[in-house]
């Protein structure tokens, strides 16, 4: 693909995008739309996804990097559905080429599917010379998932209702995250739908309390009490689902980790260290325990989707 425009045609343009983490999940009942109402404490951390997006004769998409395959290219893709969604809403046609580059492990719990939908929505936007504002962007993400609105503004955010009402949350102090990347995914609706079933049960998993503590906790310098009060409700589900998570989450702290928990759905787990060198100790201890099939570290938070 050639990466400059041609003289007067527009494109291509890069947007890169980030994963998410939830420090805080608190999981409610199940509404009557098959949602759950949720409070969750978001971050953005440097695990990223690079979409690039130019104009084409129909809508393409071509998926690369690691776990592409099991990432669908029709028109069941997120990103597609961002096109349909923006062209429908700005009277433009849907003919691009999206070309995704996948640092975002596949069906991992870290908003990877979100994160290319937002990033399709900022580079049509800007292919398109819309100008929308990305508060009106985020009306069309909250139409795509729950996750899109919060991939576009990125930083760390409270998230209530499905996940996709925000307000930003004051979070100065950069953290240093070690990730354990599993192998294979999880369905995110089969680990909510996991939840429900063991709630149902006669030993119901504990339920997260508010997000107050965890809000007092970014506030501080200090990465001790943060790792005391992160906090999934998911979790129980997604070891219900892939029992091996319990080694994995033991081998993080083992490794020297200030506490962690599973993202989001899962199966990838998130570890937080004090700074940046020593989540390098934690990522090589835990590359030799053999528990995940890959070990990152990452920091946030940082900001959304951008054009680059
Ligand atoms: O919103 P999104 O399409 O990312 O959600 C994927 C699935 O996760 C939903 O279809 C639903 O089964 C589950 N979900 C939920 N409650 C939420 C968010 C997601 O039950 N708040």
């Amino acid at each position: 693909m050639s990466e400059e425009p041609l003289p007067g045609s527009p494109g291509p343009v890069r947007v890169r995008v980030p994963a998410k983490i939830n420090l805080h999940l608190a999981v409610g009942l199940p509404r009557d739309d098959g949602y759950h109402d949720l409070t969750t404490v978001y971050q953005a951390i440097s695990l990223y996804d690079e979409v690039v997006v130019e104009p084409a004769a129909g809508l393409e998409l071509v998926v690369n990097g690691e776990g592409a395959e099991d990432v669908p290219l029709d028109d069941s893709n997120l990103a597609a559905r961002a096109v349909y969604a923006l062209a429908e809403r700005t009277g433009r046609s849907p003919n691009v080429r999206i070309v995704m580059r996948k640092g975002i492990p596949v069906a991992g719990g870290m908003a990877g599917g979100s994160a290319d939908a937002a990033a399709t929505l900022v580079a049509c936007d800007a292919l398109w010379a819309c100008g929308l504002s990305r508060d009106e962007l985020a009306e069309t993400a909250a139409e795509l998932g729950s996750d899109v609105p919060f991939a576009l503004y990125g930083g760390t955010a409270l998230g209530t209702g499905r996940g996709e009402r925000l307000s930003p949350v004051l979070a100065r102090t950069q953290r240093h995250w070690v990730i354990a990347i599993a192998n294979g995914g999880l369905s995110t609706p089969d680990v909510f739908k996991e939840l429900d079933r063991l709630r149902s049960t006669d030993r119901p998993p504990p339920r997260t309390a508010g997000a107050d503590a965890l809000l007092r906790a970014l506030r501080e310098e200090a990465a001790t009490p943060l790792a005391k009060v992160i906090a999934n409700d998911l979790q129980p589900a997604a070891i219900s689902l892939r029992p091996s998570l319990r080694r994995t989450l033991a081998a993080g702290v083992e490794s020297g980790a200030l506490g962690g928990a599973v993202s989001g759905s899962g199966p990838t787990c998130v570890f937080l260290a004090e700074d940046g060198d020593h989540a390098v100790r934690v990522a090589a201890g835990l590359s030799g325990l053999g528990v995940c099939r890959t070990v990152r570290t990452a920091y946030g938070p940082v900001p959304g989707a951008r054009v680059v």
